[in-house]
């Protein structure tokens, strides 16, 4: 390069550059376009810086400033266009993956109900053929109720406060422990039509609360289905039938059930009921442990002191109260050991449970 031509070679190079940079089509390009113009060694401006070093005295600052200035336009301009490529072949790769039809398609997550919901709503329509329609009632509840109108007496150790969560300042209110209590609730509002009706039938879903550790078959909160007939002449029979036939509704045809003796102050005579295992059909397994019969619920005839307290009178009515454990159910229908997935609300467990799809 010869000294005497700097100026115009410097504007030839100028030109020059814009029209090799617009045609940059890709990033390669781009940089070997900045190594022939800006890089260290051998590009335009370190020659131009070479020639500087000789320039006589009186070029030099006009001269090293023309070229500074060219390269830090040069940079900017190379700075813009790099973005520019950048951003294309972003553009370019998303529309190249968009048509890529061997890539599965996105599947976005649906909200579904919960396992134990299904489960409630599944019970719930066994039932209503039967004419049960669900009866609510609320979680922070009455000692009179939760206690009280199911005749457990004022010893009873579940009323203790190491069973039972008490409200601080509220010692008549409490975190019910069951959903017997929907029993007094409703008896006493349908009680003045139940002539008319001929009886009362319902369930009663819900949440129920206990001071018991979480484990894998405890939880301070678990659901109930309490289910209640009021009729006349209203046996052991009765009870037998219908939870026969919701049993086997819900487990199929195979599935049985049997009646121990057991005792709750609401009921006379009151039992527990098994049902056959449904998964190893009473042969034995280890959700059965090796019995063939699993405990679902708690059941029996309504004590008189109940129809008393409501304000019906047992010489008339007569009827069957039951209470099952939801989890119990749900854990023995999905064979899961653990209580506590049905309440951690990790995705995968809901999906393989069928609710997300
Ligand atoms: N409430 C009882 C419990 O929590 C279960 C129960 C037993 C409910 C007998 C009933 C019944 O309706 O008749 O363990």
């Amino acid at each position: 390069m010869n000294l005497s031509l700097l100026p115009s070679e410097i504007e030839k190079a100028a030109t020059e550059f814009g029209l090799l940079l617009e045609k940059c089509s890709n990033l390669d390009a781009a940089m070997r376009l900045k190594g022939q113009y800006i890089g260290r060694e051998d590009s335009f401006v370190a020659q131009m810086m070479g020639l500087l070093r000789v320039a006589p005295k009186e070029q030099k600052r006009e001269l090293g400033a023309t070229i500074n200035e060219l390269k830090s336009i040069w940079e900017n301009a190379l700075r813009d266009r790099q973005s520019l490529l950048v951003e294309e072949r972003r553009r370019n790769d998303a529309s190249a993956l968009a048509w890529d039809n061997t890539l599965p398609p996105p599947m976005p997550l649906k909200g579904a109900l919960h396992p134990l919901t299904s489960l409630i709503d599944r019970l719930v329509e066994i039932f209503r053929p039967l004419g049960y329609h669900v009866e609510e009632g609320p979680e922070a509840e009455t000692e009179e109720n939760n206690f009280d109108g199911l005749n457990i007496p004022a010893d009873h150790p579940a009323r203790g406060a190491g069973d039972t969560f008490y409200f601080a300042g509220h010692q008549e209110l409490l975190l019910r422990t069951h959903t017997s209590p929907v029993q007094v609730r409703t008896l006493k509002k349908l009680a003045p039509n139940i002539g008319k009706k001929g009886g009362i039938r319902f369930l009663a879903p819900g949440r129920v609360y206990r001071k018991d550790e979480l484990d894998p078959t405890h939880s301070p909160m678990f659901h109930q289905l309490e289910g209640m007939l009021v009729g006349r002449d209203i046996g052991m029979h009765h009870l037998k039938g219908t939870l026969a036939y919701a049993m086997k509704s819900l487990f199929g045809s195979e599935a049985d059930i049997r009646f121990r003796p057991s005792y709750f102050p609401f009921v006379e005579p009151g039992c527990e009921v098994d049902v056959r295992c449904p998964l190893c059909f009473g042969k034995g397994c280890r959700v059965c442990k090796n019995s063939g019969w699993v405990e679902i619920l708690g059941a029996g005839l309504v004590h008189p002191k109940v129809f008393v307290y409501a304000g019906i009178d047992p010489d008339i009515w007569s009827g069957f109260a039951f209470g099952m454990g939801v989890e119990r159910i749900a854990m023995m229908v999905s064979q899961t050991p653990d209580l506590r997935l049905f309440f951690e609300n990790d995705q995968r467990f809901l999906a393989s449970m069928g609710g997300l799809g």
